[in-house]
């Protein structure tokens, strides 16, 4: 994409203030933070024809194509499975075009090779400070640690016996510590992990060259994820050692394909080599719990890659992605490839570990940790908040409380003896890096309301614990109770875990991320149990710990696969996707009757229990019906493969609606410009050909269903329906989820118009701004038509355009340009009365021939899916959920060779160009266009001279 940075502001819509601010920034989603995918410049993945000089390696055949038969490259991973995927991964020393390579003889496909990054699970509870060395502490009790297998019923079939045996899942990840004895202690043929490789070493970085061995094991603890997943999906802690976990396949045969070092980030190539190497070595199912932010599935090989696997009987279970808080459409890759099972993250019903402590009276207070804090013993409980002249309340004592923390420094605290308690709001947590900053080695944080305990835990030695809703109040009044001036104290006595109720339990986890797929496809297909999982950590850093996220319902979900495939070895992929889809129990919104929008949980919460004894074959095991208002009907075929007559009766369990921009649309003064899902009931209705139906052993029958959603007038604040149609069997119930948007992509274009905002001014449209203050609530709406601008090396002498075009529907190509304002150009949507005549004041500027024949003076920026040059190498940019706010800050265009330029006084207008989804970019028509009112711009050429 290209960008002038210059010119690049974006809007960044606010929280709480009613009011948009212009900040200056790169062309990033402003919703979302921190997953760019990033281009490495002239780096490809080629994949070469397999008939292309077959008899050579995959170095030798690159070298006989045209771009390899040049010097000045370097060859980075060969690919050398003619089953899956045969090529090389090359950077080249000069610039070469991506088009280009993919035309050259020999050349199958080529794709650029991407940075992706770390897997960050929303939040870690581990405890670096309890267990040093390898003796790790015998914590079995009454806590219901594995309350994942009892909630997604694969603790039925362990109790049968069915554990994994004889199957093979592999995980590419951070690496493991295998010498946990939870893992097998050990690595190779018959131990637990019994393959594997390490593709990177501890050192890589990302950006640095790999250095691979044989070896993955992985003892940093910023390689604990890997340990973690590989628990989730084999873990078995050995008779009195740690808690009694146990993971979903424990009979399994792991294989660990290690592609981050143990700092920064991986790419994609190396991703793609994980994959080939799990299939060569005989995996069954593969988990991958990494992925960053990505609608766009041709961005990388990985759609190819894991079609080749699954074709080839692997089944590949992917992270959907923690980005949910972005909306929807918040996809990861590979998590949206077309084969791949995507996974959805559902909380744990219980916080797995709480201790108790007593105070003084014996009264019991129990707290949430990974390990019990019993080396505390008895402290002094001392409130936040105490020494000032105002009652404590949640407020006070909350870790955003200024004065607080001025009393607390003030106070003089004997720290080895006492722990801060802290309320924890969910706006502020806890703060503790100042407690640390204090003193404090001990935090207990309580909770004012309740909610879901969401924690960052430290890295420095302190301990932090967690008081539920319950254990709060209660604390809470104890020191209320207590006469003036008596202290409070707590003894961490309790040795032994038990288990509280999490009060978001079996509902979808906020971070999870939402589809449907750009395609409009269901994703994820299915949720796991993610949020709040007690899972091995490597030993150097206490052996277990918490963590939530998609990276944990994955492999979970990988696990499931591997239970279900060893009862039922001879089902295709599909078919082993399809029985776990259509068994999935729909779970409900979090403290809601309403279930869940099938753009959260897919097919809902898997029960493998039900998916291997399923004797009832549904197909098809999703319905995507796509962009329409009136989705056409379709068949669903039912197969009883059981031994007895069965009668299936038809139902609907319509889910929740989404849409993004609810208040923004709606009109509603309480405008919060976040992309916060509000699941709404607007309910799909749907009608069968017949309401039940009756089945001898072996036969099988079509029932047709018409889902038909409810009219909507708001296609641009991305709305999206779902829900389940549900078919009912004496002793079985199977649900097929379906999704879609109720309107025509095509006819609804991407650029948003003929919306009333809360804002001063409709969009598309121009606002007039001083430069040196680009508030746009404060903007003047300029006269219709034509309005005067004018610039000045002075910021605040220049009064200039900030244009405001919404393109928030996705689209894979956008250009922004300034052409001539007389041109006769037809755009879709007019800025202005095409039939009021001006006289127009050409400048003395040089007409360029412009984009697909229309004149211009140059461009503001243009953004294409998958053209980033090196110099802008940004390449996630989904190109959905765009606001623009393009402030021309400076009078600065740039031609189509990146050459920037100012341009001198007289008219112009803003042409801006989006293309229709299924587009094709040399097609005019598949443009969607906004030609903007006349700019009469007055530059003076003492200050921007226009000779470059
Ligand atoms: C994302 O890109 C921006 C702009 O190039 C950069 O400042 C930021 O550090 C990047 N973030 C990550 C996590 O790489
Ligand atoms: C590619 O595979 C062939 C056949 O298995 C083998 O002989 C050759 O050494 C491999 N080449 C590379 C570069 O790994
Ligand atoms: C607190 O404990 C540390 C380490 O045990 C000790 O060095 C320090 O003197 C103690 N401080 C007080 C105030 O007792
Ligand atoms: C959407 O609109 C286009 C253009 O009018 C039309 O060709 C297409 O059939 C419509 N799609 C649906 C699903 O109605
Ligand atoms: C659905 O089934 C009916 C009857 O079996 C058949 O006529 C029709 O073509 C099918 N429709 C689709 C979309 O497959």
């Amino acid at each position: 994409m290209k960008f002038n940075a210059a010119l690049g502001l974006l809007a960044l819509v606010g929280g709480a203030s009613s009011s948009l601010t212009i900040t200056p920034n790169t062309n990033k989603n402003p919703l979302v933070s921190n997953q760019n995918t990033t281009v490495v410049p002239n780096t490809f993945i080629v994949e070469l024809q397999p008939d292309f000089h077959p008899d050579l390696q995959p170095k030798e055949r690159f070298a006989k194509t045209a771009p390899g038969a040049k010097p000045g490259y370097r060859v980075r991973q060969q690919y050398n499975s003619t089953d899956f995927f045969y090529g090389v991964s090359v950077s080249f020393n000069t610039h070469v075009d991506l088009g280009t390579l993919r035309q050259s003889t020999g050349v199958k496909n080529a794709w650029k090779v991407a940075i992706v990054p770390r897997p960050e699970p929303y939040h870690l509870r581990g405890a670096p400070k309890i267990s040093q060395g390898t003796s790790l502490p015998n914590l079995r009790g009454s806590a219901k640690v594995n309350q994942p297998l009892a909630m997604s019923n694969v603790q039925k079939l362990h109790d049968q016996g069915i554990k994994g045996k004889g199957v093979q899942v592999a995980i590419i990840d951070t690496g493991v510590d295998y010498r946990h004895p939870a893992l097998g202690g050990g690595f190779g043929r018959g131990h637990k992990i019994a393959l594997g490789y390490d593709f990177v070493g501890d050192d890589y970085d990302g950006s640095n060259t790999p250095v691979p061995d044989p070896d993955p094991l992985a003892t940093c603890v910023d390689g604990g994820h890997g340990t973690h997943t590989a628990g989730i999906v084999g873990m078995e802690d050995p008779d009195n050692v740690g808690f009694g976990l146990v993971g979903v396949a424990p009979e399994a045969t792991l294989a660990s394909y290690r592609v981050f070092g143990c700092e920064g980030s991986t790419s994609n190539e190396l991703i793609v080599s994980a994959f080939l190497k799990a299939a060569q070595d005989g995996a069954d199912v593969v988990s991958i719990s990494i992925g960053g932010y990505d609608i766009w599935e041709e961005i990388n090989p990985f759609d190819e890659v894991i079609t080749r696997l699954t074709n080839h009987g692997v089944a590949v279970v992917a992270a959907i992605g923690n980005f949910g808080t972005a909306g929807v459409f918040s996809t990861a890759a590979p998590g949206i490839s077309t084969n791949a099972l995507s996974v959805g993250s559902i909380e744990n019903e219980v916080y797995p570990t709480v201790y108790t402590a007593h105070d003084d009276k014996h009264k019991a207070i129990d707290y949430v940790s990974v390990f019990p804090a019993t080396s505390l013993g008895r402290v002094e409980v001392y409130q936040l908040g105490t020494g000032l002249d105002v009652p404590i309340d949640a407020n006070v004592s909350s870790g955003c409380y200024e004065p607080a923390w001025d009393a607390l420094a003030a106070a003089s605290v004997d720290w080895n003896n006492t722990i801060l308690l802290v309320s924890w709001v969910s706006w502020c947590g806890t703060n503790w890096g100042t407690a640390v900053d204090l003193g404090a080695q001990a935090i207990l944080a309580y909770q004012p309301e309740e909610l879901l305990i969401v924690v960052d835990e430290p890295e420095d030695p302190t301990t932090l614990l967690y008081l539920d809703y319950n254990n709060s109040r209660q604390i809470v009044n104890n020191l209320a109770q207590l006469p003036a001036g008596q202290k409070y104290y707590l003894t961490f006595d309790g040795k032994k875990p038990s288990s509280a109720a999490d009060p978001l339990g079996r509902t979808p986890d906020d971070f999870s991320s939402f589809g449907p797929t750009v395609e409009m496809s269901l994703a994820p297909k299915v949720s796991a149990p993610g949020g709040t999982i007690l899972a091995t950590w490597p030993l150097e850093a206490g052996g277990y710990a918490v963590l939530s996220g998609t990276s944990m319902a994955t492999p979970f979900a990988a696990g499931s696969l591997a239970l279900l495939k060893s009862q039922q070895p001879h089902l295709s992929v599909a078919e082993l996707y399809a029985r776990l889809m259509t068994t999935a129990g729909p779970v409900n919104e979090p403290n809601s009757k309403q279930i869940a929008s099938t753009a959260r949980q897919g097919g809902g919460l898997i029960d493998v229990y039900a998916a291997v004894k399923a004797d009832t074959v549904i197909s098809p095991s999703e319905l995507s019906l796509h962009d329409s208002e009136t989705p056409a009907p379709r068949n669903i075929t039912i197969t009883n493969q059981s031994k007895s007559r069965k009668k299936y009766s038809f139902q609907h369990s319509p889910g929740s609606f989404y849409r993004v921009y609810y208040n923004y649309l709606t009109g509603n003064t309480d405008y919060n410009g976040g992309s916060e899902v509000i699941p709404l009931d607007v309910p799909a209705s749907a009608s069968f050909s017949q309401s039940s139906l009756t089945l001898g052993p072996g036969q099988s029958a079509t029932v047709q269903v018409q889902i038909k959603p409810q009219h909507d007038d708001w296609p641009w604040s991305l709305p999206v329906y779902g829900g389940f149609v549900k078919i009912i069997s004496d002793d079985a119930a199977y649900s097929i989820p379906y999704i879609g948007v109720p309107y025509n992509r095509t006819e609804v274009g991407p650029i948003m118009h003929n919306v009333t905002t809360q804002l001063p001014y409709d969009s598309p449209g121009i606002l007039k701004l001083p430069a040196n203050d680009l508030f746009l609530a404060d903007g003047q709406i300029p006269t219709p038509n034509i309005d005067s601008y004018n610039w000045s090396t002075d910021p605040s002498k220049s009064f200039i355009p900030v244009f405001r075009v919404d393109v928030l529907l996705p689209s894979r190509f956008i250009r922004f340009d300034l052409v001539p304002a007389n041109v006769s150009f037809v755009p879709s949507i007019y800025g202005f009365d095409p039939d009021v005549h001006i006289d127009y004041k050409p400048p003395s500027q040089a007409i360029l021939p412009g984009f697909l024949g229309v004149p211009t003076y140059g461009q503001l920026f243009s953004i294409t899916v998958d053209d980033a040059p090196a110099n802008s190498p940004t390449l996630s940019q989904p190109l959905i959920n765009h606001f623009f706010a393009q402030a021309l800050l400076l009078p600065t265009l740039t031609n189509d060779d990146n050459v920037s330029y100012n341009i001198s006084s007289g008219d112009y207008r803003p042409l801006l160009r989006a293309l229709r989804w299924n587009g094709n970019e040399a097609n005019p028509d598949d443009y969607e266009s906004w030609l903007g009112p006349v700019i009469r711009a007055d530059i003076p050429s003492d200050e921007f001279p226009t000779d470059t």
